[in-house]
């Protein structure tokens, strides 16, 4: 068995910045994010603004304003601004795009089985059928990339969805190589990048995919409700908003952005999330979230009698990490979602600590997040009293 990795020195100041409860070790940054108190600060002038007057914030130079936004963030993360919008969410910019692609049925749409869930849904609902690729969790880019090629099939295929970071196994993707692979064949690709703005060094353009979407507000330290949703040139005038509001004529990305009286603040408040990590130093923050989670996974992992030496490797610098739990297996995907929901709430109320916990194949996977406000005493304390509470 290898040593445990050292875990990172501190950012100095960078737990300052988050106004998260001390009682409680938030080792979940990965599914909600968490927003650095300047950027609730600014946001909240924004809301402050609207109150003071309305009429004013709606009517004059509200459009300019997003767009303000919406080309300092795409500008980030390598996103052509002409072809980024701002959406509310993922789950949006997914349906924005089934939307546009106008599916029904007798189309295919593939995804693997490392999709977030909601996608699922989102694809029945179009009428199309689903194709799941299984990818085992320890599968090389090889393989994962041969696996998608294999299951597309021109005519039928409509698309393919493919995580860039996965929700339920924290593993990354090759999405440049399966863009590659799938270039020439007329079937878009449309990845799902819900984690990946500010956790992987990210160039949106430089993956090569059709359609991406990403949130803002996990790693990108923007308010929750801050999505990127990138078009190809080809695509761009056959976007369809799922809501048409006063922007419809200006097409996109404006006709999908403007969605009446919304709370735009949320947008308006995400540069100060991108000037709080530009501060930080994005690529130390990343080494740091990436060296703190798998010092996180090391220690949790011996704890619980797994030999850390096999566990999966995540497929790249990721700063969430799995460790399998020993012990369990669920015919019925019911009731691991059920074990998960339990397990992962009784570790929140009685070891005062949150953690993701996914159900995958009928195993439960307890993912942890690493952020710049964590330390490795959290991971550890949570390793002493976990194996108790699981026997
Ligand atoms: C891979 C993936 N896709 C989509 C989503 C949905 O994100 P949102 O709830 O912000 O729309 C998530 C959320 O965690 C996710 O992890």
């Amino acid at each position: 068995m290898t040593s445990a990795p050292s875990p990172p020195e501190p950012l100095p100041g960078a737990r300052l910045l988050f106004s998260l409860d001390p009682a409680i070790a938030y080792l979940n940054h990965g599914s909600a994010g968490a927003v650095p108190v300047p950027v609730q600060r600014v946001q909240q002038r924004l809301r402050d603004e609207v109150d003071a007057n309305p009429q004013r914030f709606y009517t004059r130079g509200l459009y300019e304003r997003i767009a303000h936004a919406r080309r300092h963030i795409a500008g980030f993360f390598g996103a052509d601004p002409d072809g980024t919008a701002l959406v509310a969410n993922t789950t949006v910019g997914i349906a924005v795009v089934l939307h546009s692609l106008g599916l029904g049925t007798g189309d295919e749409v593939v995804t693997t089985d490392h999709r977030y869930g909601t996608v699922d849904y989102a694809v029945d609902g179009t009428g199309a059928t689903r194709r799941t690729i299984p990818i085992p969790l320890d599968a090389p880019t090889g393989k994962i990339v041969a696996a998608v090629r294999d299951a597309v099939t021109p005519g039928r295929t409509r698309l393919v969805v493919v995580d860039l970071v996965a929700s339920s196994t924290a593993r990354l993707f090759p999405v440049a190589e399966i863009a590659q692979a799938l270039r020439g064949t007329g079937i878009p690709l449309l990845v799902d990048g819900a984690h990946a703005p500010g956790s992987i060094a990210l160039d949106v353009d430089a993956l090569g995919a059709d359609f991406f979407v990403g949130n803002v507000h996990k790693w990108g330290f923007a308010p929750r409700g801050t999505a990127i949703l990138t078009v190809p040139p080809a695509w761009r005038n056959r976007i369809r908003p799922l809501v048409r509001s006063w922007a419809d004529p200006d097409g996109y990305p404006a006709n999908v952005e403007y969605g009446g009286t919304l709370d735009y603040t949320p947008w308006l408040a995400a540069p100060t999330g991108l000037f709080t990590l530009r501060t930080l130093g994005p690529e130390r923050v990343r080494a740091h979230n990436v060296a703190l989670a798998r010092y996180g996974q090391h220690v949790l992992a011996t704890a619980l009698g797994v030999d850390p030496d096999t566990l999966p490797d995540p497929g790249g610098p990721v700063p969430m990490r799995l460790i399998p739990l020993p012990g369990n297996g669920f015919a019925d995907p019911t009731a691991a979602v059920t074990a998960a929901v339990a397990l992962r709430d009784r570790i929140a109320d009685e070891l005062r600590t949150e953690v993701a916990v996914n159900p995958w194949h009928g195993r439960l996977l307890l993912r942890v997040s690493a952020q710049v406000y964590n330390r490795p005493e959290e991971y550890e304390r949570l390793a002493q009293r976990l194996p108790a509470l699981l026997r």
